[in-house]
C-alpha cells in the first residue's frame, strides 16, 4: 500500500464523493440518493477508504441471511494502482468472518480484466456467468464467490 488511506463506515458526509466517483467510474450509476438509503438499511455494510480530505474508493457490501454481496466497489483513478481497492475487499473479508456470512459473492462485467485479477488475486473464484447482465453497454457478468467458513 503506497497511499496512506483510512477505511471506515460509509457516511452522510462521505456521499458527494461516492456519487461522484459513481459517475467517474460507471454507465449506470448510483445516485447520490440510492447511497444515502443504504446509510439506513440494515444489511448494508458500506466502507469508504478516505485520504485526508479525498475519497480514495467505497465498498458495497450487503449482508443477508448469512450470505454476503458485494453491490459495488470503485476507487478514483487518482487513487488506483496502489492498493485501494485491495484494502477494502479486505476490509469486507473481515466483516464476512466477524459476521460468519458463509461466502462473499460479486458480478463483473467480462471485460473488465483489472477488477477480474484483482478478485482472483484475493481468493475469489470464478463460479458462472450472467448472459446479459449488464446494460449500457450490455454485456455478460461474471460471478465469482469467496467462501467463508460460516456459522459452522
Ligand atoms: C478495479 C478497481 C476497483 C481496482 O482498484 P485499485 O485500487 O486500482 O486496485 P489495487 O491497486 O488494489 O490492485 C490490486 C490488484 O488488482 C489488479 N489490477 C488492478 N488494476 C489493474 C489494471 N489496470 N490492470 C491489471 N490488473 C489490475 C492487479 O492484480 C493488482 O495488483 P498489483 O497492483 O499488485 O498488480 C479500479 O480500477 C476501479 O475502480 N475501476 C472502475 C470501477 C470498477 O471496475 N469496479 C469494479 C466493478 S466489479
Amino acid at each position: 500500500m503506497s497511499v496512506k488511506i483510512i477505511i471506515e463506515p460509509l457516511a452522510e458526509r462521505h456521499l458527494a464523493q461516492a456519487a461522484q466517483l459513481e459517475r467517474e467510474c460507471f454507465s449506470d450509476p448510483w445516485s447520490l440518493e440510492g447511497l444515502r438509503a443504504e446509510l439506513t438499511n440494515p444489511n448494508a455494510r458500506f466502507l469508504a477508504a478516505v485520504s485526508g480530505e479525498a475519497m480514495a474508493g467505497y465498498l458495497g457490501l450487503h449482508a443477508v441471511c448469512g450470505e454476503g454481496y458485494i453491490a459495488n466497489l470503485a476507487v478514483a483513478p487518482a487513487f488506483r494502482r496502489q492498493g485501494v481497492a485491495r484494502a477494502l475487499l479486505r476490509a469486507g473479508a473481515e466483516i464476512a468472518e466477524k459476521e460468519k456470512l458463509e461466502f462473499l459473492s460479486l458480478e463483473v462485467r467480462t471485460s473488465n480484466l483489472p477488477a477480474r485479477r484483482l478478485y482472483e488475486s484475493e481468493g475469489y473464484v470464478h463460479i458462472g456467468a450472467r448472459p446479459g447482465f449488464y446494460t449500457n453497454p450490455r454485456e455478460d457478468g461474471e460471478i465469482y464467490t469467496k467462501r467463508f467458513g460460516g456459522s459452522l
